[in-house]
């Protein structure tokens, strides 16, 4: 897989994909993660990207050109099953959309900053607007991270334990179970006796109920969808 991330803050991103995870998924060839400096596909000589909004208001609008000129030079170079926006006013992001966008091969992921960008980008680029949430972040980069790096963990290889992705919470619609390692006793508090005894039957019919049970009490909208 490939995702290309377009941004006017290239050196914000840069550091979150050279950690952990996201670095091992590059080095390993899972996944290749491209960010591109949307000030250098600026014709402007003062390199900007962004112009008042027409009809006033306060907040700069991020101009089309820039942006239409980087997506043309990377579409013109493979196919793109989506441009994603990252947006407050997009789809809310969830494990389902997470899944899907985890088998396609190239995506583009665009960071809208100040007032946004201006509409006729999504209208004429933009395939898919994803919100990771109901609250105004100061840019999309932070948005695009969170994106990328719930897509990447899912990609085959990635994760050390084969099934670790597919046990997450919200797989199956349900808050995962808790979880303890060493010490069986801390303080006087217990490990639940069941996850103990070896019965890996049981262990899996109580982890499942435990899965419920949260759910349940924490959000039970995800039950009744
Ligand atoms: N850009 C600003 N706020 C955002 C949000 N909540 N989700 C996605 N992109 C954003």
């Amino acid at each position: 897989m490939r995702i290309d991330i377009i941004t006017c803050l290239p050196r914000l991103l840069d550091s979150f994909f050279a950690h952990s995870i996201l670095q091992r998924a590059q080095t390993g060839g899972y996944v290749e993660v491209v960010v591109h400096d949307l000030r250098d596909y600026t014709a402007d000589k003062h390199r900007r990207v962004d112009d008042y909004a027409f009809g006033g208001g306060a907040g700069m609008v991020m101009q089309i050109e820039p942006i239409a000129r980087c997506i043309r030079a990377l579409q013109a170079d493979r196919t793109y099953d989506e441009v994603i926006y990252m947006t407050p006013d997009g789809e809310r992001l969830n494990q389902q959309t997470t899944n899907s966008l985890s088998l396609r091969r190239n995506l583009i992921i665009l960071c809208g900053h100040y007032k946004g960008v201006d509409e006729r980008v999504r209208e004429l680029f933009v395939t898919k607007e994803i919100s990771i949430g109901d609250y105004v972040l100061s840019g999309g980069e932070l948005a695009a991270c969170v994106l990328a790096d719930a897509i990447i963990r899912l990609l085959p290889g990635v994760l050390n334990d084969e099934t670790s992705a597919l046990t997450d919470s919200f797989q199956d619609n349900l808050l995962a179970p808790p979880v303890y390692t060493r010490p069986a006793e801390f303080e006087g508090h217990r490990v639940p006796a069941i996850l103990l005894s070896g019965h890996e039957a049981k262990i899996d019919e109580w982890r499942h109920e435990q899965a419920l049970e949260r759910t349940r009490a924490r959000r039970p909208d995800l039950l009744e969808s």
